[in-house]
């Protein structure tokens, strides 16, 4: 039905409001006006979607009356906002989310943000972002799931369905748009913006597959990426657009540029102005222009030129109305409006964000010294410990600072006393004064233990916000440096948006606890960690360099011609945590790794399980990482891959069996450069804990 009402509308519709629908206008910001309602007046009924940079259903709602009773044909308009990690209930960054390793969570979280946006009169939103980022300078590692494809994939589905709900007519649902397709990690040097050299090998191995098996979730839209993949840039790649994604992959949905994207073809070398830029998005497969107004401008004399053809708009326009119709904004074009306490913060969204944050903190280190007694007298230190802006993460738009707890309001709650805990800024993230440091030493002469906070500003990490070294500071490593000099235990706790250089301080460390950006409800996980009431189960889903010179260094790495050489002469080639690293205040036993079968045919799936026992002090919860490599094949291989995960609650002195089908041609198979699976026999093996298997693939 929704293909009939659309082929109808086509015939209806004249050409210029079909382009119109191809347009996207950003309301409230850059467009010189600071007048949302004047702003509004001049807007044509007809557009086909807005940037709305408000949380106002009233406002919505007045614009979308414009649309449905203004145009001749009633199309409503679609609302897009960048909601990220939630609306105003704001969950920690999706990277941290990762290291949870609880899918079922971030759909949960997603669905959150999607009722939030709704009923602040949002239909879509600009996530997830599922580039697979190994560097660790690019400000956005921030904003995706890590360093690994499998996890981009399985935690980019789970946003999918949090958004888009069972159905995404539903009342709470919104659009999800995959973004940035494709190879934007991959960015030169971790520099925002630039061109990224992938070749096809990597593509389909490494870059793709988070984007198929999202579409195959049913994601509605995708954003084309801002960088060049080996020359052409992802907004102007029939390939990747057209020829992959929409013909391999028959995706239905529309793909919209990313903010100034099509006109930055002009600075990328390929387009000479305005009018091809537009040419080049369009033919490549960019349905809707984000911000440029270039096919707004230009589309129409294309057409006239025979440039463009109709059936090429009619194309692109049923993409954008198929997406209007599957939302159910023709039925329903207008929100609910209900005031701003009915629409945010319910208190199991809350306790939500709670949990997220408790199970995506991750614990690098601990010389037993975590947790801390409930009678401990505990001097808390650092620019992190009493801020709340910078726990909110980038990309948290309709974040409060009201709304959150800081970490040194979550440890007053937790512990006993409140006078066990002092405080003193230390100082500040960056500015190179050291007048705090006296008040900081004083204040940890009277404590027996000092939690120092540290970490970077929200506004390092994000979009346009990479950094040339991932140190912290220097005033902050020379804080800690101070501190140590009193022979205290210094537990360290860092919240930041990538993966840190710690080496200078490391050692100055008895324990380490990663708290990332994690949103309103960080204060409380986080003293809920440091008292042990909560036990630690967070592990890395990217690897933490020991220099930045390292960089790019992950777990997945290719094997390389001589593994025990090439190595730095300064220092290790281990990374100072991998991938998947994370402590827990109790301990896991890995046994018994068996397969059903060792030998078998590529038709056969085989079970693996593991036994893992609980042999510590509390009770926890492990995640088990299951990986395979293959040592020969007729191309390198990487060392592991990682192929499946599961995170199972285990009590204390209980054992759990943990079990992984392989299949064959998905688990063992590795792709060529045009994107075809090849299963090769031979030997593979199988890696859970400390424990590793060899199978075997037969004729
Ligand atoms: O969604 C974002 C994108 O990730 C980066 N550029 C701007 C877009 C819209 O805000």
């Amino acid at each position: 039905i929704v293909e009939v009402r659309i082929t109808d509308l086509l015939k209806r519709m004249t050409l210029k409001e079909k382009i119109l629908q191809l347009n996207q206008y950003t309301l409230g910001i850059n467009n010189n006006s600071n007048n949302i309602g004047e702003e509004v007046k001049s807007l044509p009924p007809e557009i086909g979607s807005l940037i709305y940079f408000s949380n106002d259903p009233l406002l919505r709602n007045q614009i979308q009356k414009k649309a449905m009773e203004q145009s001749r044909l009633g199309i409503p308009i679609l609302f897009g906002f960048d909601v990220i990690h939630g609306f105003r209930t704001v969950y920690p960054i999706s990277l941290a989310q990762a290291c949870s390793w609880n899918p079922k969570l971030v759909e949960q979280l997603c669905a959150v943000a999607a009722k939030e946006s709704k009923l602040s009169g949002i239909d879509w939103t600009f996530s997830p972002m599922i580039d697979v980022a190994r560097d660790a300078r690019w400000g956005r590692v921030s904003e995706g799931y890590g360093e690994d494809t499998y996890a981009n994939s399985v935690f980019g589905v789970a946003s999918v369905k949090g958004y888009q709900g069972k159905n995404l007519s539903d009342q709470f649902s919104i659009a999800a748009c995959l973004k940035h397709y494709v190879g934007y990690g991959e960015s030169e040097g971790g520099r925002d913006y630039h061109y990224s050299d992938i070749s096809s090998q990597a593509l389909w191995e490494a870059y793709l597959p988070p984007y198929k098996a999202c579409v195959d979730a049913g994601a509605a839209t995708l954003m084309s990426a801002f960088n060049d993949i080996s020359g052409t840039p992802a907004t102007a790649n029939r390939y990747l657009l057209t020829d992959i994604l929409k013909k391999k992959w028959a995706h239905d949905g529309f793909v919209v540029s990313d903010w100034n994207a099509i006109e930055q073809l002009i600075d990328q070398g390929v387009a000479k102005d305005r009018k091809e830029a537009g040419l080049k998005a369009f033919k490549a497969g960019v349905e809707m222009d984000m911000k440029d107004n270039i096919y707004f401008e230009f589309m129409e004399e294309l057409v006239k030129e025979n440039k463009v053809s109709i059936a090429m708009i009619d194309d692109a326009v049923s993409r954008v109305l198929r997406v209007k119709f599957r939302l159910g904004l023709f039925d329903k074009p207008y929100t609910a409006t209900t005031d701003e306490k009915a629409r945010y913060l319910k208190k199991e969204d809350v306790e939500l964000a709670k949990k997220m944050a408790a199970e995506s903190m991750v614990l690098l280190k601990n010389k037993q010294i975590l947790p801390l007694r409930k009678e401990t007298k505990i001097a808390l230190i650092g620019p992190m410990a009493k801020d709340k802006t910078n726990l909110l993460g980038s990309w948290s738009f309709n974040g409060r600072d009201a709304d959150v707890e800081s970490l040194y309001e979550g440890l007053k709650k937790e512990f006993n006393e409140p006078s066990q805990i002092i405080y003193a800024k230390g100082c500040d993230f960056d500015k190179d004064d050291e007048s705090g440091f006296e008040e900081a030493l004083a204040t940890a002469k009277k404590a027996e233990v000092i939690v120092l906070c540290l970490g970077e500003k929200k506004t390092w990490s994000g979009e346009n916000a990479s950094r040339s070294t991932i140190s912290l500071p220097a005033i902050q490593e020379k804080l800690i440096m101070e501190l140590k000099k009193l022979g205290k235990p210094v537990i360290l706790v860092l919240s930041n948006g990538r993966p840190l250089e710690l080496q200078r301080i490391e050692p100055l460390a008895d324990a380490i606890l990663e708290i990332w950006q994690p949103g309103i409800a960080g204060g409380s996980a986080f003293a809920g960690i440091i008292s042990g009431r909560i036990n630690p189960s967070g592990k890395l889903a990217i690897t933490f360099p020991l220099t930045t010179g390292q960089i790019p260094i992950y777990y997945n790495m290719r094997q390389s011609a001589r593994p025990d050489q090439g190595k730095y002469q300064d220092i290790s080639t281990e990374s100072l945590y991998w991938f998947g690293h994370g402590l827990s205040y109790t301990n896991y036993n890995y046994e018994s790794l068996t397969v059903s079968k060792t030998k078998f045919t590529a038709k056969e799936k085989i079970k693996v399980s593991v036994t893992v026992s609980n042999i510590g002090k509390m009770d926890g919860e492990e995640t088990v990482l299951w990986y395979i490599s293959d040592p020969v094949a007729s191309i390198s291989r990487p060392i592991k891959e990682l192929k499946y995960f599961e995170k199972k609650a285990i009590k204390l002195g209980e054992k759990v069996i943990y079990q992984f089908e392989i299949d064959p041609i998905k688990d063992l198979s590795y792709s060529d450069a045009n994107g075809n699976r090849i299963l090769e026999e031979g030997d593979f093996y199988i890696y859970a804990g400390d424990k590793k298997l060899k199978i075997e693939l037969i004729k």
